[in-house]
């Protein structure tokens, strides 16, 4: 008889190596593996080695680099969504994709089951499980390092006991994800929140003391994407990862967070994410030029709600579509260069042109001549403006807080002799 079948999603890493003979050792699975390709992963080839190696089936890879960036990161990019201000959400944004990969290839195995390696602490566990419950609520998902009761030790000796090949490679003192959007790094010592990063931490981003001087780079985008470096048109993932380089090596988007995680704890989190910062710098530039005042303050607003949407695991959900629908609406006229200058760890805008500004140079001048702003209006304007205020102040008084303010005296008089 065949035994039922379940798809992993599987890094090569020893937790998820364990976790194919855990499936099929106490769940009685027969092991499907699946490596999605997110731009991080250096060798393909070994991955699927060790997942048949260790007793995987079939091990599947998928490269979805241009799928991530394309329907993942830049729709994110255009919403402008930064978690808690300041996260791009690189791991958060990958999760529902490697879930609708699992769901297919679920589909394709005819499997009754997917598996992660999340642990039962982090955000992950239940990005993959929302997620893969909203494409295929059917399956059921398994998490095997969240239920085995091991510590660290005693996987590296089920690992031993059932012939798993533990890496040799020393152990990294850090966990670490990462993908084309970012690399995130917590746990060691990490987690005081007083313990400055050491150097080791970082892998992507140069110290700013050692980085070059500065340099001016050019980025286009056409309806709010960008599709240009340097003038250079790219696609999307190649401009990514060329990015990620460029602005790696001024030291350009390093992130020190501490930050409200789903599951209801702070944690210390450091990130890098060198081209994810410099394009929303940029992105936002460029919307400062083509969209209206009231526009740009409500798709803040947006802005705050995709950013907890994602890290919350629900973008499979009917707010996310809808709030998409709309991010895509104003990215019409955001088309347009902007030029930002990477220097010792900072990336600062320095110019930004689009054919559909809506800076009007005649409006904006303070030059007498060319002036095409009415002053006089400004007087009925302000009138009117300012009219609740009058009236408020006439009825009610002023303000009482406005009153016993402590203003100093006068320090010196003078009078006209
Ligand atoms: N805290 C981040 C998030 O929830 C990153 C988690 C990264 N995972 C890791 N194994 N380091 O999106």
């Amino acid at each position: 008889m065949s035994r039922p079948r379940c798809v992993l999603a599987y890094s090569g890493g020893l937790d998820t190596s364990v976790a194919i003979r855990w499936l099929q050792e106490q769940l009685g699975y027969d092991v499907v593996t699946l490596t999605a390709d997110l731009g991080e992963t250096p060798d393909m080839e070994s991955v699927t080695s060790r997942a048949l190696a260790t007793g995987a089936r079939s091990a599947h890879v998928v490269n979805a680099r241009r799928v991530f960036v394309d329907h993942f990161c830049f729709p994110t990019l255009a919403a402008g969504a930064l978690y808690q201000n300041v996260y791009p959400l690189a791991t958060a944004l990958a999760r529902p994709l490697i879930a609708k990969l699992l769901v297919d290839v679920a589909r394709e195995e005819g499997a009754v089951a997917v598996a992660h390696g999340c642990t039962g602490k982090g955000n992950d566990q239940v990005r993959f499980d929302v997620a893969v419950g909203a494409l295929a609520p059917e399956l059921q998902v398994v998490a095997p390092v969240r239920d085995w009761d091991m510590g660290r030790p005693q996987e590296i000796e089920y690992a031993r006991q059932h012939g798993v090949e533990v890496p040799v490679t020393t152990e990294s003192p850090y966990s670490v994800d990462a993908n084309l959007w970012g690399r995130s790094v917590e746990c060691g010592v990490l987690e005081d929140p007083w313990a400055a990063p050491p150097p080791d931490v970082y892998a992507w981003t140069a110290a700013a003391a050692e980085a070059p001087g500065p340099v001016d780079v050019e980025i286009t985008f056409e309806h709010g994407v960008p599709v240009a470096l340097r003038g250079e048109a790219l696609e999307p993932d190649a401009l990514v990862t060329e990015l990620n380089a460029l602005a790696g090596a001024h030291g350009v988007g390093r992130i020190d967070h501490v930050e409200d995680r789903l599951v209801g704890i702070k944690s210390r989190e450091v990130y890098e994410a060198p081209a994810a910062t410099v394009l929303h710098a940029a992105h936002a530039a460029l919307e400062s030029l083509t969209l209206t005042r009231d526009v740009l303050r409500f798709k803040q607003r947006v802005a705050g709600e995709w950013a907890h949407l994602v890290y919350d695991g629900l973008w499979f959900g009917a707010l996310r579509t809808a709030l998409h629908e709309f991010v895509n609406a104003t990215q019409e006229v955001v088309s347009g260069d902007v030029r930002i200058r990477l220097n010792r760890g900072t990336a600062t805008i320095s110019g930004r042109r689009a054919p559909q500004s809506l800076y009007q140079p005649q409006l904006a001048t303070y030059d007498r001549v060319s002036d095409m702003f009415d002053h006089s209006a400004a007087r009925g304007f302000i009138e009117l403006f300012g009219l609740p205020l009058r009236t408020q102040t006439r009825v009610q008084g002023a303000l009482h807080d406005a009153v016993p303010l402590q203003v100093p005296k006068v320090v010196r008089r003078r009078d006209a002799s």
